[in-house]
Order: C-alpha cells, then structure tokens, then sequence
C-alpha cells in the first residue's frame, strides 16, 4: 500500500505549523503532506524537513487522493471543508469548535476516553476536545477513578495564542504601545490585554462565556454514561504569549491526603507532577512548551477536598493530539 497523503489545511496558523512540526517528528515525509490556507497566505511557502512546501487555497479538488484532512481553521472554514473531504473519501481531523458538540462525531480526550474511535460511528469526521478539557479531564479522570468525584471547579487562564497568531500579535503591539505611553488599539479582544487581565474568553451566552460554556459541555461527553460530577469553571484571558493554567478545587467522595494524591498522580502517564514548593518547582506555562503532558503540583488536600494547579502547552496538545489521530485513520478504510 502506499504512503497515505495527509492535508493540513490552516497550515500557516498556529496550530497548523505545530501540526507540521508533529508530522516531522514522526517522519511523514514531505512528498506525503499537502498544506492549505486562505487566499492571504497563497504564495507563502512552509519549511519542512529539508524542503519548503507550498501551501494552496482549497478548491473544490483539493482532497482527491488524500486520505486524511486536518483542518486547523476556523470552526465556519472547517464545517465547510470537513463535508468537502469526507464527500472526497478522506477521513477528517477537526480541531476547532465545529463538531465538538456535534454528538454524531467522535470528539477525543487522549488518556481520558481513548477507546471512542472503537465504537462505531456514522461519518468520517473526528473533533479534537478543547485543550482545557483535555488539561482538565486529565487530572480529574485518576481522582474520579480511585476515589470518586462529587464536584470540581476549575479557573482557567488562557494565554492570547488562544486566539491564534492574531492574539499574540495584539499582545505584542498593544504593550508596545504602552510601553512607549501609546494608546494600544483593540481588535480582537473587547478589553486591552496589555498589562491587563480580562475575564472571559470569546463571547457570552447567559452568564458563560464561550471558552465556560465549551469545557463544560465537551466534558459532559466525554464522561457521558456515568453519574457525571457537578462540574463549573470561570475562564480568564492572561497577557502571556503561550500556555493554559488550571487552578483546581475536587470535592472527593473519600478523604485523601497530599501524598496519596501526588503518588496517584506520579502513575498516570499523561501528567508530569512537579510539586516541592520550598524549592519554587511547580506547574508554569512556560514549562510545558512541546510537552504533551499536563503539569500539576500545588497539592493541597483538607478532608474530601483538594486543590491543585495545572498547566500544558495548549497549541502543543491540540497539534499533537490532531496528529496521532490523523495517523490511526490514515490506513483505516
Ligand atoms: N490556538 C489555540 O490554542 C487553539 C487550541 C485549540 C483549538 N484551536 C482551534 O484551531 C483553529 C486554528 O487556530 P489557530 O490558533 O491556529 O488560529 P490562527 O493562527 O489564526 O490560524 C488560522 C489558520 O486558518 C487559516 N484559514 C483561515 N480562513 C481560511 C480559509 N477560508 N481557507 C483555508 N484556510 C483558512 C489561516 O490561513 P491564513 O494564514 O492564510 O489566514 C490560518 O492558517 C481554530 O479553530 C481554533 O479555535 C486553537
């Protein structure tokens, strides 16, 4: 059989060029990976490997031949271009909001619910859970597991790469501009980041904003068959560049003590426990860069309660996560 194409479209954004990192650091080799984005960036040209790739803007042929299409676009770009490459034959990797509550796809948490792609479903489109959901299920899940799990709350603080490259850029200018006794203009966020913190992440709908309302549905589906635990979070735009930091608080079934709960955490090989505190080493942002896994250290436990903090590589997650799906569904027919 010969090698399965793969198509990364949104390929010059932020989660689009991590995806092509992945896909080196899995050897896909060049002449297997197509890459797509919008009329902006037509002409533009990606490394990868020794070589540089041209990325094109998808045209009604884009997907023949390719079995997998990663769509790293916006969620009203990817539910236009999934239905064209599953129509094409290809499987689809989504990893914006499209199809996340769409509950005829498949949406994944890696080490949370893994075994999805087992179980039978219509359609050939995949959802990459939210890397909040995923940061948060993945601490919750071995709590929950050993000893059970009544309520959990969480504060999220999501760096501006939340918002794409255009996010980052507006943190650049904006405390440039302050920095130099400017005023900063607004673009994409409602409030100045610079210097600033804001609390909500995109819109609201009632008292949630969207980056709320998202975790909490997505975490509902993921966990969904069991008596699901009371679950709420509060979302916060932070002016760093890269990163999501968790503040946790679980109410547990059983009383549990720090080090129990640190040596369950320690098994789970999806979480990278850094919690000795006198010598300042806890979960940051800033270490998480390209690491799959999520930090957490903080520990704190009184009774049934315990308090923690977590951090993981959001765009790292997300492009990762996208990949390794993107290679189980290549030589799936
Ligand atoms: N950033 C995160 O932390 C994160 C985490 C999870 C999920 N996501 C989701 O991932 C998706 C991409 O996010 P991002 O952060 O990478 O944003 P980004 O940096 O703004 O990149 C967006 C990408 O989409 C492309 N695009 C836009 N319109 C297009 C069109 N009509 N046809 C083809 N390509 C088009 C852009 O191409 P041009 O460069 O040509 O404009 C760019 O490559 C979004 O749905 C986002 O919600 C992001």
């Amino acid at each position: 059989m010969s090698d399965p194409i793969i198509a990364v479209v949104g390929a010059t954004g932020i989660v689009g060029r991590q995806i092509l990192a992945s896909l080196q650091l899995h050897d896909v080799e060049p002449d297997q990976v197509r890459l797509f984005a919008s009329q902006r960036s037509e002409a533009e040209e990606l490394d990868y490997e020794e070589e540089t790739l041209p990325t094109e803007k998808p045209g009604p042929d884009s997907f023949r031949g390719v079995q997998v299409v990663i769509c790293a676009t916006p969620a009203d770009v990817s539910r236009r271009l999934a239905q064209q490459a599953q129509q094409a034959g290809a499987w689809v990797v989504d990893v914006s909001g499209a199809f996340r509550v769409d509950t005829t796809v498949p949406l994944v948490a890696p080490g949370v619910n893994d075994g999805v792609l087992d179980r039978p479903f219509a359609g050939r489109i995949v959802a990459v859970a939210n890397p909040a959901t995923q940061a948060l299920l993945s601490v919750l899940q071995p709590l929950r597991a050993k000893f059970g799990l009544v309520f959990a709350d969480a504060t999220l603080l999501f760096g501006t790469s939340t918002l794409g490259q255009g996010g980052q850029d507006q943190l650049s200018k904006q405390t440039a501009a302050l920095m130099n006794g400017k005023d900063p203009e607004l673009e994409l966020f409602p409030h100045r980041i610079g210097f600033n913190v804001i609390p909500a992440v995109g819109g609201f709908e009632g008292p949630l904003c969207d980056a709320e309302r998202h975790v909490l549905v997505e975490a509902a589906r993921i966990w969904s068959g069991d008596a699901l635990p009371a679950l709420t979070a509060t979302a916060l735009t932070v002016p760093t560049y890269h990163g999501l930091t968790l503040v946790i608080s679980a109410h547990l079934n059983r009383p549990v003590d720090a080090e129990g709960v640190r040596a369950l955490l320690k098994e789970d090989p999806g979480l990278k426990v850094l919690d000795d505190p006198s010598q300042n080493i806890y979960p940051m942002p800033m270490l998480t860069t390209d690491d799959a896994t999520t930090h957490v250290g903080r520990v704190r436990t009184a009774g049934t309660r315990v308090q923690l903090v977590a951090a993981t590589d959001n765009v790292f997650r997300v492009a990762d996560t996208a990949v390794d799906l993107a290679l189980k569904l290549a030589n799936r027919t």
